[in-house]
């Protein structure tokens, strides 16, 4: 089960799931965040289009936050959430479940079987919680990116995108996932690491030869902004045009022309812990405070003397990682374009 604000990184997470054969995805949910929630699950249904997908559950979340109005950003993830990338509108109809109601009808019928994927802001997953209290008993596990624990924010000083937009949301799942037993607490993938997840053009060349796709090498530093790809699978146009806007994103902000793969990540870890090295802590978000609202806080060493309610990731191999992405998806790509002209 996971539950997107689709969002280039996230479009990215969404195609290493279905490109991975032990992944099977019981449904999505369309959080409002990078984008508003109608567009994220437009988004969703359009990329099920271009995997040739079959049917999966998409269903809309909440328009707004939990207490706050909602803040998009397009100006990190393009006008439609997906960077350069222009997707076709999807056929495919919109579940008529919310979002909220997804989760917990899902996780009731799989008791202890479900791996629930955050990687948006968690109303959704806050509003389930508000309907089914024993959300986190009745999951496998549930994996998140969010937050920034000795780190710096990426959208104030000390906040992160995900837990910024809900902070409310954020406090209502770590509070109530205080109940999971130790061995099934949220794995949490902040920013500390996912910064390390550095996606370069390389990547790209590596993941159109993989795929099959010409020309291999579209992407360079040198290229003047919004160039669109030639590339002849679609998936691999697709995933150029998208992660091209986010390089330059992230080169405005003087980080250099590469992009923070969270999303991704955090789908490889839900589906492969061992991926990650992780250290339990009590994690609590900020709600008050006048320049800090929004800050994740992990105690590390008990001192509230309160049990951990979060295992958060603090170490992976992200030369790893991105083997495993660039073959799964390149593969992936060539496969549903199998035998197509180029
Ligand atoms: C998170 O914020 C979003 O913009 C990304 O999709 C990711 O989930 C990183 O802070
Ligand atoms: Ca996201």
């Amino acid at each position: 089960m996971t539950d997107v604000d689709t969002g280039i990184d996230d479009a990215l997470a969404l195609l290493y799931l279905l490109a991975s054969p032990e992944a099977e995805i019981v449904g999505i949910a369309a959080t409002a965040g990078n984008v508003p929630a109608a567009r994220v699950a437009a988004n969703n249904l359009a990329l099920l289009d271009l995997c040739r997908a079959p049917e999966i559950e998409v269903a809309l979340g909440s328009a707004a936050p939990l207490a706050i109005p909602l803040r998009t950003t397009e100006d990190t993830h393009g006008p439609q959430g997906v960077g350069y990338a222009e997707l076709p509108p999807s056929a495919r109809a919109l579940s008529e479940r919310s979002a909220a109601e997804l989760w917990v009808e899902s996780a009731r019928a799989h008791p202890g079987e479900i791996v629930g994927l955050c990687t948006g802001p968690l109303t959704n997953l806050a509003l389930a919680l508000r309907l089914e209290p024993r959300l986190p008993r009745l999951l496998r596990r549930l994996v998140v990116m969010g937050g920034a624990f000795n780190h710096p924010g990426n959208t104030t000083p000390t906040t992160e995108w995900n837990v910024h937009v809900d902070p409310e949301a954020w406090k209502e799942v770590a509070d109530a996932f205080a109940a999971a037993p130790p061995d099934r607490r949220p794995l949490v993938c902040g920013l500390d690491v996912t910064e390390t997840i550095e996606m370069r053009p390389e990547h790209l060349v590596r993941l159109a030869e993989r795929a099959n796709s010409v020309p291999a090498l579209e992407v360079s530093a040198d290229d003047p902004p919004g160039v669109r790809s030639r590339a002849s699978n679609p998936i691999v146009r697709f995933v150029t045009d998208a992660v091209r806007f986010y390089f330059e994103f992230h080169r405005t902000w003087d980080q250099g022309y590469l992009a923070h793969m969270h999303d991704p990540f955090a789908a490889a870890v839900a589906l492969d812990p061992a991926l990650a090295t992780t250290r339990p802590a009590t994690v609590d978000v900020e709600l008050t405070g006048t320049i800090t609202r929004g800050t994740t806080v992990a105690d590390w060493a008990g001192m509230w003397g309160r049990e951990p309610n979060a295992d958060i990731v603090i170490a992976t191999d992200p030369a790893y990682f991105f083997d495993r992405l660039v073959d799964r998806v390149g593969d992936y790509a060539r496969a549903v374009y199998e035998g197509e002209a180029r």
